[in-house]
């Protein structure tokens, strides 16, 4: 089977951390007999100083003509903050309705983590949270700008629409797992918008009895997610609480490098995206220190969402028995840099 992928390397370590990525996806394909059709597109920082292209309907286009995307990072001093992350980032995810951003927060053996005591066990859940809507729909006011007397609106918006089809794919997720559901928000202050996600989680229950249903504020959750992660299995919750708690979850499971998510489209109309959970990190950029082990296993995702289950698999017992070897951070003293880690995975998987 062949699939048709497209890569986006990006900025900073985002290049060099999807070409370790696409180095084990080689040896994956050798290995169970699948094709990746890859086209390359060359996007963010520098292509938008110099072009002042963003996210454009002529990408959009050639985009969605593909199976998946592969995302590596976007980001860079030189261009004002916040510019290619909405203009690009979120356009894309709005634009191919990636409803779903699911982030798994799992130890693996040997990883370092701050927790004190906690072990793989007791850590292994995964965090839905909403992608499209929320405070996250850019709409909002400033009234007497730069004045003493400013007032800045910044609005959130959820549907229930929105909100459904997040809330069905969680308890579908619950349901592969350990049927236990926690709706993470602040339903207490944040009255509106927690009473139609509450309704809506209500609501779904009804068709998935076996799933416990549970729920959690979002302050608490800051205080429960790394005192006692098994406490969780799947957690949904909105766009921007979901951006800040999986950022703690990525903490808890050895920190940014080894982090991975995807943003899923649900109902196949276009395509979904794969990408480690960091950024472009323009302070390690060109050293080679940058660790691919977050992007690789988001590569692991992709061939899970295309169906090549048993290759998803191999990459990550791979990625899992080079990593416990490794700093939660690649650095000087790492002995091994960027290329090295992602041959090394690569090879474990030729082995099998
Ligand atoms: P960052 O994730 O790029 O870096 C945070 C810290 O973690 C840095 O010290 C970096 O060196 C380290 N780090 C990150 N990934 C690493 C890896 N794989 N291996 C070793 N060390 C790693 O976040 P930061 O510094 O806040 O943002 C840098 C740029 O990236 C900004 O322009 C930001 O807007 C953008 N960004 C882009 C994202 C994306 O493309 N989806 C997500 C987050 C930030
Ligand atoms: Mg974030």
């Amino acid at each position: 089977k062949t699939y048709s992928v497209a890569a986006i390397p990006g900025d900073g370590i985002g290049p060099e951390v999807m070409s370790g990525t696409l180095n084990v996806l080689a040896a994956a394909q050798k290995q169970f007999g699948f094709s990746i059709d890859l086209t390359t597109y060359n996007a963010g920082a520098k292509h938008y100083l110099q072009t002042g292209e963003l996210w454009n309907p002529q990408l959009t286009e050639e985009l969605r003509g593909h199976d998946a995307i592969l995302f590596g990072a976007m980001g860079d001093p030189a261009v004002q903050p916040g510019i290619l992350e909405r203009g690009f980032i979120l356009a894309m995810r709005q634009e191919f309705e990636q409803a779903v951003n699911l982030r798994p927060v799992k130890l693996y053996p040997g990883v370092a983590t701050p927790i004190a005591g906690l072990t793989p066990e007791r850590c292994d859940l995964v965090i839905v949270r909403e992608n499209t809507e929320g405070a996250y729909v850019g709409q909002g006011s400033t009234i007497h700008a730069n004045t003493p007397q400013t007032v800045a609106v910044q609005e959130s918006v959820n549907t229930r629409q929105g909100i459904s089809r997040v809330v069905e794919y969680s308890f579908k997720l619950a349901m592969s797992r350990r049927k236990k559901l926690t709706l993470c928000h602040k339903k207490n202050i944040l009255i509106e918008a927690g009473k139609l996600w509450q309704d809506v989680i209500d609501q779904v229950s009804e068709l998935y009895p076996e799933v416990e249903v549970d729920y959690v504020h979002v302050d608490a959750m800051c205080f429960h997610l790394p005192v006692s992660p098994e406490r969780f299995d799947v957690v949904v919750t909105d766009n921007l609480f979901g951006d800040i708690i999986t950022d703690l979850g990525a903490v808890i499971q050895g920190g940014l490098g080894v982090a991975a998510s995807a943003n899923l489209n649900l109902d196949g109309g276009a395509p979904s995206m794969f990408e480690a959970i960091h950024g472009s990190a323009p302070d390690i950029a060109g050293k080679g220190w940058a660790n691919p082990v977050g992007a690789i296993l988001s590569g692991a995702m992709m061939l899970a969402h295309l169906g090549e289950e048993r290759a998803a698999l191999a990459i990550e017992s791979a990625a899992v028995s080079v990593v416990r070897e490794l700093p939660a951070l690649a650095g000087p003293g790492m002995g091994k840099n960027t290329t090295g880690i992602a041959e090394d995975i690569a090879r474990l998987i030729s082995d099998d």
